[in-house]
């Protein structure tokens, strides 16, 4: 639009666009560093760009995180055939947070169903391996690999693994290998290799190939480098962040 255009917004999307290699790309005026404000014009972004995907049948998965968090109320009241179901298991964040509870949230404003994974965080392997098979937990796995649209965050890995209270060991291996972003529960390191996987049931990184939308939200100057490690190296087809990050990445 017009206000887009006075603020130089488009031409700053179509450089990210080029930087990062991603088809779409939508910067909001601001940088959530700064305002939380920010985060709700993320959601609205997304909200357009789900207004004109969303089809009946369609399952979309949605992680956890602030960002994402901030795009339900954004949505209008409509009445789809869709389902919502959370990417992972819960990683020990606040509630408010979770993906369970976004999924949740979307699905009531969008009409859909949604489905819940509960499992507990932090379990062992073992733990892990024996609930999978639990049916209902099967059926909702089932259902995450079925996703045609996710909607993820990213994440400064020192920030995510402040936020988890991540262990000692776990801390040392990001440091040593350099880890600088999260997204979906793996921690990256600048090149886009996979430094550390939480242990957490859901959606694993090969899953990623089978989803024909991905829509990356991530704003905020600090998370520069954390979303230019993601989108360069691993799938996205939409990219909705804003001014502050952009800015940081286009230096
Ligand atoms: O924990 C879920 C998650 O989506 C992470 O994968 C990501 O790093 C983080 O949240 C982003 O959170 P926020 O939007 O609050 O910065």
């Amino acid at each position: 639009g017009y206000l887009k255009e006075l603020l130089g917004l488009t031409s700053i999307e179509n450089q990210l666009k080029e930087k990062l290699k991603i088809d779409k790309v939508i910067v909001v005026p601001g940088d959530s560093d700064e305002s939380p404000l920010v985060k709700d014009e993320i959601g609205k972004g997304v909200a357009k760009v789900l207004a004109k995907l969303i089809k009946d049948q369609d399952v979309l998965a949605v992680t956890g995180g602030s960002t994402v968090a901030a795009i339900p109320d954004q949505i209008p009241k409509m009445s789809r055939d869709i389902t919502v179901v959370p990417s992972r298991g819960a990683l020990g964040e606040r509630v408010e947070m979770q993906s369970n509870t976004i999924a949740a949230a979307l699905a009531n404003k969008m009409g859909g169903k949604y489905k819940m994974l509960h499992a507990p965080d932090n379990l062992s392997k073992a733990a892990l391996t024996s609930i999978i098979e639990d049916p209902k937990i099967a059926s909702v796995l089932k259902a995450i690999k079925d996703a045609n649209i996710l909607i993820h965050g990213i994440g400064d890995a020192g920030v995510m693994a402040q936020r988890r209270s991540t262990s000692p060991d776990v801390l040392e291996k990001l440091n040593e290998n350099e880890a600088v972003a999260e997204a979906f529960g793996y921690y990256f390191d600048s090149q886009g290799n996979t430094v550390h996987q939480e242990e957490i049931i859901g959606l694993k990184l090969k899953d990623l190939q089978e989803i024909s939308t991905i829509i990356a939200v991530a704003g905020g100057r600090t998370k520069a480098k954390a979303i230019e490690a993601v989108a360069l190296n691993h799938r996205q087809h939409i990219l909705v962040t804003d001014e502050g990050a952009a800015m940081e990445i286009l230096k």
